[in-house]
């Protein structure tokens, strides 16, 4: 796959949601790149392996294991990331889980609120913390994970596609309260991406395969490290005047539209 040269040396960046998939992806982009990295996410053995790659880069790198239900736990989590490198110059918050996959009157309060919490309190919990250091800090860039959910809607997962829409009004929204002060805050839309999420939305790598092919213009699933290079972008001053905005990525599948379903 090609890759664009950014350039984020001496920048430091903080992951949450960095173990798997599109974040892990993105926190070797990023090392690539030249940035140190702050990881948060699930899975202490992730992080530890995660961690060796980046060092063979040649970066900083921490992690921490935090849950993003626990509000308690997202505030130490940015003390000790400010603590650690002093400045964070980019934070992606990407942290997601697809909950289940079923028509909503199936669903409990507790898968409910599975998908709230981590789709989009987390975030909240995210940006409550980074907003003010950026502030203080005089500028940075902010980028969240929705999704193409986040933009239409998908019998089965109608919760996912709520919490993906409500980063979209957060995003949006924060993006317009630090508009003067030099902080960009845009959201990413990817469509399938084959990571351990959508194998868990559609029960298993084939199926997900069968079910989502069908609905992408470009005939194939995409890899987490083209995920990565919209973060990239969107964090860089490439992207200098972009704020706002929650960027579709995903083959052609959204303007297609219901022609594809
Ligand atoms: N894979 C896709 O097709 C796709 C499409 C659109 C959007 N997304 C979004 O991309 C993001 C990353 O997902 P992925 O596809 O890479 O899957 P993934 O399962 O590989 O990654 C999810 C990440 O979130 C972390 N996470 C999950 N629950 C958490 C919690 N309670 N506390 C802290 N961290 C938690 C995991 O540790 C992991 O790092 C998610 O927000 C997902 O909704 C994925």
């Amino acid at each position: 796959m090609a890759q664009v040269k950014y350039d984020f040396s001496g920048k430091s960046v903080l992951v949450v949601g960095g173990t798997t998939g599109i974040g892990r992806a993105t926190v070797l982009a990023f090392a690539r790149a030249g940035a140190n990295l702050f990881v948060a996410g699930l899975g202490a053995e992730h992080g530890r392996s995660l961690g060796a790659e980046v060092k063979d880069i040649g970066r900083d790198f921490e992690f921490r294991e935090v849950n993003v239900r626990d509000g308690k736990a997202m505030k130490r989590l940015h003390e000790e990331a400010f603590e650690r490198f002093g400045r964070i110059d980019v934070a992606f918050n990407n942290a997601g889980v697809s909950g289940k996959t079923a028509p909503v009157h199936e669903l409990e309060d507790a898968d409910y609120d599975l998908l709230m919490e981590v789709n989009l309190k987390g975030i909240f919990y995210g940006l409550k913390h980074q907003i003010p250091h950026m502030i203080a800090k005089g500028g940075g860039a902010v980028v969240n994970t929705s999704s193409l959910f986040g933009v239409m809607g998908f019998a089965t997962t109608a919760v996912y596609c709520a919490s993906k829409w409500g980063v979209i009004g957060l995003t949006n929204s924060v993006a317009l309260e630090v508009a003067r002060k030099n902080i960009r805050v845009n959201a990413i839309a990817p469509g399938s991406v084959m990571t351990p999420l959508i194998r868990d939305m559609f029960g298993g790598e084939q199926a997900a395969r069968d079910t989502v092919l069908p609905m992408i213009p470009m005939g194939r699933i995409s890899d987490p490290a083209e995920i990565a290079q919209l973060v990239l972008f969107l964090s860089s001053d490439a992207a200098s005047f972009i704020t706002g905005q929650a960027i579709v990525i995903d083959g052609g599948g959204f303007v297609a539209g219901a022609d594809q379903l």
